[in-house]
C-alpha cells in the first residue's frame, strides 16, 4: 500500500470508525474503502471492515490494511480474489397491486413484485423490496439493491413509520379504536399503534392506522384479534413517501431529495 494516499494516521477507534464511516463526505473522485465494498454489493460496510481487518481485500494487488482508504479512479479493488465494482443504487417506489407476492423470486412461480419493474439489463441487478407486504395488501412498497439502507430502514431501531388503510366488513366501534390505541395482545407481544382515526366519518368501515413496528402480518393480526373480517389493506405511506401518484402495479424512481431524506432518517450520509 506504499503508493496509496493516507488520509489519516493512527488507528481510529470504534468511535471514530463509526462516525467517519458514516459522516465525512467522500473526496471529489475517490470513495472510502469500506464504502466501495459495500456499494459492490459484497456486504455491508461494518462487515466490508472486517474483510479488510482479515486482510481479504486488495487494492492493486495488494491487500489493504486501512478501511478508511480512498479508493482513487482507475484503482483495482478485489475482494477474496475477484474484481469489484460499485454499482449505481436505484431506488422504487412501487404500488403494489393484489395477488402479488413480495420476494425476489417465487420457487412456486407465483407472480412477484419484481415482474412488476422493468428495468434495462443490468440495471436492476441486487434489487430486492424493503420489508414485505403480504400477498393481498395493495400500496408503497420500495425496492432498492441499496442494501445498508434497506437494512437500516427495515431495523426497529430506526423505527420507520408506515400507514395503513384498512377496510373492514363491519363497522369498528369508538370503543374498539380505543382497545388498538391502548394496544392489543397478539402472540408475538403487544401490538400498539402511534396513530389512528376513522378516515371518512361517520364511516366506520374504514380506519387509517399508523406503526412504526414492522411485525409480520400486523395490522391484519391486530384488527382479526378484535373479531373482525379485513376486506381490503392499503400501505399509503412508508417513510412518508407515497404512492398517490402512481397507478396500482405502477412504479416510479425516487428522486434525488427523497432519496437524501431517507438515508438521514436512517443516519447515513
Ligand atoms: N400488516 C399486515 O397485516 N399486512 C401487511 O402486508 C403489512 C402490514
Amino acid at each position: 500500500m506504499a503508493e496509496h494516499k493516507r488520509k489519516k494516521r493512527g488507528r481510529p477507534t470504534r468511535r471514530d470508525r463509526r462516525e467517519t464511516s458514516e459522516t465525512r463526505p467522500d473526496d471529489e473522485g475517490e470513495i472510502r474503502l469500506n464504502k466501495y465494498v459495500a456499494r459492490a454489493g459484497v456486504c455491508s460496510r461494518r462487515k466490508a471492515d472486517a474483510l479488510i481487518d482479515q486482510g481479504l481485500v486488495k487494492v492493486n494487488g495488494e491487500a489493504a490494511s486501512e478501511y478508511w482508504y480512498q479508493v482513487q479512479p482507475g484503482d483495482v479493488v478485489e475482494v477474496n480474489g475477484r474484481v469489484i465494482s460499485p454499482r449505481q443504487f436505484i431506488y422504487i417506489l412501487l404500488n403494489k397491486p393484489k395477488d402479488t407476492i413480495t420476494t425476489t423470486s417465487d420457487e412456486r412461480g407465483r407472480k412477484t413484485v419484481m415482474d412488476l419493474v422493468h428495468l434495462p439489463a443490468g440495471e436492476g441487478d441486487g434489487l430486492f423490496p424493503v420489508g414485505r407486504l403480504d400477498r393481498d395488501t395493495t400500496g408503497t412498497l420500495l425496492l432498492t439493491n441499496d442494501g445498508e439502507l434497506a437494512h437500516r430502514l427495515m431495523h426497529p431501531r430506526h423505527e420507520i413509520m408506515k400507514r395503513y388503510v384498512v377496510q373492514t366488513r363491519r363497522a369498528v366501534k369508538p370503543h374498539e379504536i380505543d382497545q388498538l390505541k391502548r394496544g392489543i395482545d397478539l402472540d408475538d407481544g403487544l401490538a400498539r399503534v402511534d396513530q389512528i382515526a376513522y378516515v371518512r366519518p361517520p364511516n366506520h368501515h374504514e380506519i387509517g392506522i399508523e406503526i412504526h413496528e414492522g411485525r409480520n402480518r400486523q395490522v391484519r393480526r391486530m384488527i382479526e384479534a378484535l373479531g373482525h373480517e379485513v376486506v381490503s389493506l392499503e400501505r399509503v405511506a412508508y417513510a412518508k413517501l407515497t404512492t398517490a401518484r402512481v397507478r396500482r402495479g405502477k412504479w416510479r424512481r425516487l428522486v434525488s431529495h427523497e432519496i437524501r431524506r431517507l438515508r438521514k432518517l436512517v443516519h447515513l450520509k
